[in-house]
């Protein structure tokens, strides 16, 4: 784990611009999201760029999945508007925003249960344009990395909750994506679960090249691998910062209160 991809996982050039997937930011500008009177997100912007891992925190309920979700074409945004590098993805469905490199994760699992771990991984490849035996290999070489080799031929219903994280990583991480989204990929694991998991998150940037943007809970975990933190409260920006900013943050620390820190 936590070395370099072998060669052969260089994304090969299919399928999608590739001048699109080698966006180099990720922008919001002025995004709102209404669910008919509920205000989710109020004009919430952001850049998420490439090599960086990127924390979106906020209490629960605060729009963070709303977010990902316009980021991903998952949700339409009310207002404002999503930028891919120069391309505004206004209307894009989600599936074009994977193939133009925005992958994600999802906070419940989301995995072919009865597939293979291993199949789990070749039908994200092949959908999005590898030939079989492509797919095949890049699949091999991103459960190896991710530490899930050793599982491939089981069903991915057989495996521990904390394994089905990291197939879902792993799946997302497929033709290595410009932008990843992860949302909670530590929740419920153990402390040394967590840890364990955030060390390979913090190599994506590097290993990748892809620009990570986390949702976590655990402050100190968030605190400890973001290169910057944006915070959500109520649908709105309450801060944005490196963590060190955060940390001295008055108002970020008060809507904490009584979270784990
Ligand atoms: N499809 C939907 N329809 C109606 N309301 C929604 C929908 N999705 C989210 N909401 C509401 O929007 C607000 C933001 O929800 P969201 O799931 O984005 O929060 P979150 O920050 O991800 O929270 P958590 O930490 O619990 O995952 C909440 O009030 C939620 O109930
Ligand atoms: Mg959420």
């Amino acid at each position: 784990m936590n070395r370099a991809m072998p060669a052969y996982v260089e994304p090969p050039a299919v399928g999608a611009d590739r001048s699109l997937t080698n966006a180099a930011v990720l922008a919001v500008q002025n995004l709102s999201v209404r669910f008919n009177g509920l205000a989710a997100i109020s004009d919430v912007s952001l850049v998420l760029a490439r090599q960086e891992v990127f924390g979106l925190i906020g209490p629960n309920g605060a729009g963070k999945t709303t977010l990902v979700n316009c980021l991903t074409g998952f949700q339409a945004p009310t207002e404002g508007r999503i930028l891919l590098g120069e391309a505004d993805t206004t209307g894009w469905p989600a599936a074009r925003f994977r193939s133009h490199g925005v992958a994600r994760t999802f906070q419940a699992g989301r995995l072919f249960k009865d597939m293979s771990v291993a199949e789990n991984v070749e039908v994200t490849a092949t959908g999005l344009g590898l030939s079989l035996r492509s797919a095949r290999l890049h699949a091999m070489a991103l459960l190896d990395w991710i530490g899930l080799a050793d599982k491939a031929g089981l069903k991915a219903g057989a495996l521990a909750y904390t394994d089905q994280r990291r197939l879902g990583i792993a799946r997302s991480l497929v033709l290595s994506p410009a932008f990843i989204l992860l949302d909670e990929p530590a929740a419920g694991m153990s402390d040394d679960e967590c840890e364990e998991l955030m060390a390979l998150v913090s190599s994506i940037p590097a290993t990748f090249s892809s620009g990570v943007l986390l949702i976590e809970h655990n402050m100190r975990v968030v605190m400890g691998i973001s290169d910057r933190i944006h915070v959500l409260d109520g649908g709105k920006t309450l801060a944005e910062g490196t963590p060190a900013d955060i940390q001295k943050h008055e108002a970020v620390m008060a809507a904490y209160l009584g979270m784990e820190a």
